[in-house]
């Protein structure tokens, strides 16, 4: 079944045509069709009600595909067999804890624009940290900070507004419980016509800021995996003292004292550590015209190992290096958090469930303060939405 969600709805075109005969002669006829559709579109309807439920994480991905390249159509697909849908998004089972969401629907969602279908994408051997280089660095300010968390951000060259909105609100955080916190934002290269002048700003607001990390990679959503992967060699190469590492998405909401609540529990281990949202047994999506496509070739198992989204998963800060190393035997392929996924099941290093795992929240519908104020992340619509919510949580607490 596929549902267009654009401006021209075809579906609703073919039922138009359809009725095109006079309707006298056609009587019963034309009411067993209409019998037919209405039942057709409750049937979709109650799928689509079922799917759309705002907890699940696939409506996040929907929504942060719609916010991010709002103005491509969106192909909402379900895939036929039962079973697959049942498998998506479902988080990992443990002995202690209920099993929440094992009936999700799944809801792939291929962003169909040139610009943004990823067919055949080659990663084969340029996702090793190594290959690269760092054009902006910061070498010496773990030294000086001595952090015990790294907030590390991927983010593109021209998201100034977010880079911006993060250092007046989580990013600002420096001292969290008694614990020195550090935000650092991770760029490539801009592959753009403007190219030098994206640059020259870089340059500029890193002599600002000092919170600039560039490699020499094209930054782009193809190359994510590189991304992560250069941010987990400069943890193990320049911030090694850190006790605790995080990869958090640029349009995240943090919740800083929170997640150090976490991070300092009696039970949370200090090494071969990986927590957030745990991904259990997802489906590799094989469907060519789907942003996450990835190719038998890349990668042949049908499913994922067991890992952690990507919009926010937080680490014992011995798992960078161990990781790094390990991805010099692990072909890459293009979902990052998929691939280090790959990387912990290679290691032997099993994702913990959070204490709370409702904490890692992927998306609230509207803001409500107490939620806010007992999540660890959550995905946000804008940077302005950011200050917003974050001048409200401080101002009223
Ligand atoms: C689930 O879908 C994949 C392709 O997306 C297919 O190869 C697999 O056989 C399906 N699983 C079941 C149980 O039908
Ligand atoms: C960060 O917080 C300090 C106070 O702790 C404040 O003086 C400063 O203006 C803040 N920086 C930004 C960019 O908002
Ligand atoms: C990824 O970065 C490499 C190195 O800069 C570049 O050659 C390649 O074109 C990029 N890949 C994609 C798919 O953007």
């Amino acid at each position: 079944m596929e549902v267009r969600v654009s401006n021209q709805n075809s579906w609703k075109r073919c039922s138009l045509t359809q009725n095109r005969a006079p309707y006298k002669s056609h009587t019963k006829k034309g009411l067993f069709l209409l019998f037919i559709f209405a039942f057709l579109v409750f049937a979709i309807f109650n799928t689509m009600d079922y799917s759309f439920k705002p907890v699940l994480p696939s409506n996040t991905m929907y929504n942060k595909v719609l916010n991010q390249i709002s103005y491509y159509y969106v192909v909402v697909e379900f895939p036929s067999d039962r079973e697959n849908k049942t498998n998506y998004l479902a988080p990992l089972p443990k002995a202690n804890q209920q099993v929440l969401q094992r009936t999700t629907t799944t809801i792939e969602i291929s962003v169909t624009a040139e610009s943004t279908v990823t067919k055949h994408i080659s990663v084969d051997h340029v996702a090793y940290p190594r290959n690269y280089h760092f054009i902006l660095d910061e070498p010496d300010t773990c030294h000086q900070q001595n952090p015990f968390l790294v907030l590390m951000v991927p983010v593109a060259p021209h998201q100034l507004a977010a880079r911006n909105a993060i250092r007046s609100t989580w990013g600002n955080e420096s001292t969290v419980q008694g614990k020195t916190v550090m935000t650092l934002f991770v760029v490539g290269l801009s592959g753009g016509a403007d190219a030098d002048n994206v640059q020259q700003q870089l340059q500029e607001e890193s002599r600002q800021h000092r919170d600039l990390l560039q490699s020499n990679f094209v930054d782009t959503y193809a190359n994510l995996t590189t991304k992560t992967m250069v941010i987990m060699d400069w943890l193990s190469t320049r911030c090694a003292q850190a006790t605790f590492g995080m990869k958090v998405d640029s349009d995240m909401f943090l919740n800083v004292e929170n997640l150090m609540t976490l991070l300092l529990a009696p039970n949370t281990l200090q090494q071969n550590y990986i927590t957030g949202m745990v991904m259990w047994n997802q489906a590799v999506i094989r469907n060519q015209n789907s942003k996450w496509y990835v190719a038998e070739e890349m990668y042949p198992d049908p499913n994922y190992p067991v890992y952690l989204l990507g919009m926010g998963y937080v680490f014992s800060n011995d798992l960078p290096n161990k990781l790094v190393e390990v991805s010099k035997d692990i072909k890459p392929f293009n979902i990052e958090d998929a691939y280090v996924g790959a990387c912990l099941k290679r290691l032997g290093v099993q994702p913990s469930n959070p204490p709370d795992p409702s904490q890692f929240r992927s998306y609230l519908e509207e803001y409500k303060r107490d939620e806010f104020l007992r999540v660890i992340t959550t995905i946000l619509n804008s940077p302005q939405q950011l200050i917003e919510f974050w001048h409200d949580l401080k101002t009223l607490s």
